[in-house]
């Protein structure tokens, strides 16, 4: 365990216990961690002090005068905000009160500490339920971001029809990818947010060019050539998104160096971007657009394959064969067919 683990100040957590001397031991125990420790009698003036200030995690007795704990737990769970809070139960070893521990388990309690209580035990609890409600609120606040992000790249497809869905898809090829890549799970997640953010930048692109049915003219396509500078510089303030900024910035560089916004060649190239750059190829190639239809996946893979080494990175486009041969590919055009189909898309 480090220093930092040990760093509880700040931390502010409830116990509650009519025996008094055991309440003051659990006090003084968790004090001498570091944590801000309230204590209360019964559920009541637990209550009490939950509206006074709300703890990061509550250690409460069961048989209690005026409020028993599991009293205290359902009302806690009733609070705003209580619902989050690690609830702990100080539970007596008789086989008299074993219907307390199935009672608390059916409501959703997180752990039990049975008495007599050893420091050693206390302490591990307390940290791991802690530590675990860290956890669960990342991950949720993940969740939240990605949901989010998701909306907002979903703006752009409103805008662009020719794209509907294409978000989607480009994520899940991406997915298939750096699975085969074997990618660990930051990068994994990384280049999930460059796949759902990759055009990020078309927001910034007038809608009527971004809609022409006709070909674009060439000052029409100069602004159309800057969505990726755009998207970039629309997300580089965000420092979580840091890594997935020159994803978005270089997704249409090719291989030659003659792609843009920098012209970068080969391995200059960051491979999330030469990642990105086939599966966006394929995924435009085998959509409808206005100005041409969709080829048929089997075509587009081998214009790919042709262009391995000219536009594309030949690894990547080695990766790409890969799962479209162990049958990643088809199966995500497949579930394409069948959305269409069913009129989910
Ligand atoms: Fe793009």
């Amino acid at each position: 365990m480090t220093d930092q683990d040990n760093n509880h100040s700040g931390l502010t957590l409830l116990v509650v216990e009519d025996d008094l001397a055991l309440l003051k031991a659990l006090h003084d125990i968790l004090e001498a961690e570091g944590y801000q420790v309230r204590t209360a009698t019964h559920g009541e003036e637990a209550l009490e002090s939950y509206r006074e200030k709300k703890p990061d995690l509550i250690l409460s007795d069961i048989s209690m005068p005026v409020m028993d704990g599991l009293q205290l737990f359902e009302a806690v769970r009733r609070q705003p905000g209580g619902i989050a809070i690690p609830f702990i139960f100080l539970t007596a070893h008789s086989s008299g009160r074993r219907e307390d521990k199935f009672h608390g388990r059916s409501l959703g309690a997180d752990d039990y500490i049975t008495k007599p209580i050893s420091s050693h035990e206390l302490r591990n609890v307390v940290h791991a339920r802690l530590r675990r409600a860290d956890e669960l609120m990342v991950e949720q606040i993940k969740i939240a971001f990605k949901k989010s992000l998701s909306t907002f790249a979903n703006a752009i497809e409103l805008r662009d029809p020719y794209t509907y869905n294409h978000v989607k898809r480009i994520n899940e090829y991406a997915q298939a990818m750096a699975n085969e890549l074997g990618w660990d799970e930051n990068r994994r997640e990384a280049l999930e947010f460059g796949a759902i953010l990759h055009d990020i930048g078309k927001l910034e692109v007038f809608i009527d060019i971004l809609s022409k049915k006709d070909e674009l003219t060439p000052e029409e396509w100069e602004v159309m050539r800057r969505h990726p500078e755009f998207g970039a510089h629309m997300i580089e303030k965000i420092d979580y998104l840091a890594p997935v900024v020159p994803m978005i910035l270089h997704h249409h560089e090719r291989w030659d160096g003659s792609g843009y916004p920098g012209g970068l060649v080969g391995e200059e190239i960051p491979e999330e971007a030469r990642l990105l750059a086939v599966i966006d190829s394929f995924d435009a190639m085998t959509t409808d657009r206005p100005y041409r239809s969709a080829m048929p996946p089997e075509v587009a893979l081998e214009e790919i394959k042709q262009r391995a080494g000219v536009q594309f990175d030949p690894y990547m486009v080695a990766i790409f064969n890969r799962i479209w041969e162990s049958g990643a590919v088809p199966s995500i055009i497949e579930e394409r067919k069948n959305n269409r189909e069913n009129n989910i898309e």
